[in-house]
C-alpha cells in the first residue's frame, strides 16, 4: 500500500533520514554484522536512504531496490546518482519481486511489511531471493501502533493480519527462516536479523 500524503512528509525529510542511520540501521548493524562485500536488496526503498547506508554502513558493494511508488523510486534515482557502486532501481512490489532466487547475500526492509496486506508472501518472496544462508535485515512497526486510534487517524496503512513481535517471528520461521537476533520498542517497534538456513 502507497504511504499518504501524511507519512510521505514524514518519510521524506531530513529528520527521518537521522532516525533511519543512527537509530535503525545501526540496532540492525549492532544486531547482524556487518555483509563486507557481497549484493544486497532492499524491498520497498522509499527516497534511497537505505541504499546509501547498506551501501556505506553495511558494506554491500552492490545493492538493488526497488518500491512500489514510482515517485519514491525517482526520489532514490536522484538521491544515488553521483555514487560510483553497482545500484539498480525498479518499481516493484515485495509480493513478487522481479528476479531470479537465491541472487541476493542479504535483503534489508526499512519499515516496509507491515505496508502489504499480505506480508507473508512478501517475507517467502524474500527467502526465495536470498540465497542459502542469505541474512535477512528487518526493522518493522507492530499491530498496537498501526491501530492505534491517532495513528490511524493520520496514517493509512492495511489493518487486518497485522502482527506484534511473536507473529513476525512466526512468519519468518514459516517462510524458511532461521531468526538470530529480535530486538523490539514498546510493543511498537521491531528488529529482526533472520537467515536463509544453508542447504
Ligand atoms: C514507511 S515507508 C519506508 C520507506 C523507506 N524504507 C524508509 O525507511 O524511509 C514504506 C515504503 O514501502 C513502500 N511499499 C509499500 N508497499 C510496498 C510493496 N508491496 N512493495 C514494495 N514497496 C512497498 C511504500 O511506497 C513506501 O515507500
Amino acid at each position: 500500500m502507497r504511504l499518504n500524503a501524511v507519512e510521505t512528509l514524514l518519510m521524506n525529510n531530513p529528520i527521518r533520514a537521522a532516525i533511519q542511520r543512527r537509530f535503525e540501521a545501526a540496532r540492525l548493524l549492532a544486531m547482524g554484522g556487518r555483509m563486507d562485500g557481497g549484493r544486497a536488496l532492499e524491498v520497498g526503498c522509499g527516497r534511497g536512504v537505505g541504499v546509501e547506508l547498506i551501501l556505506d554502513l553495511f558494506g554491500a558493494c552492490e545493492v538493488d531496490a526497488f518500491d512500489l511508488d514510482p515517485r519514491m523510486v525517482e526520489r532514490a534515482r536522484d538521491r544515488v546518482r553521483r555514487r560510483k557502486e553497482a545500484i539498480r532501481l525498479w518499481i516493484g512490489d515485495a509480493t513478487a519481486i522481479a528476479v531470479p532466487d537465491a541472487r541476493y547475500d542479504a535483503v534489508f526492509d526499512f519499515g516496509i511489511i507491515h505496508h502489504v496486506p499480505d506480508w507473508r508472501a512478501a517475507l517467502r518472496e524474500i527467502h526465495r531471493v536470498l540465497r542459502p544462508g542469505g541474512r535477512l535485515y528487518a526493522e518493522e512497526v507492530f499491530e498496537r501502533l498501526i491501530a492505534d486510534p491517532l495513528w490511524r487517524r493520520l496514517l493509512e496503512h492495511p489493518q487486518q493480519d497485522r502482527f506484534d513481535a511473536a507473529r513476525f517471528e512466526e512468519g519468518l520461521r514459516e517462510a524458511g527462516f532461521r531468526v538470530v537476533a529480535t530486538r523490539s520498542l514498546w510493543d511498537r517497534f521491531g528488529w529482526f536479523v533472520a537467515d536463509r538456513e544453508a542447504a
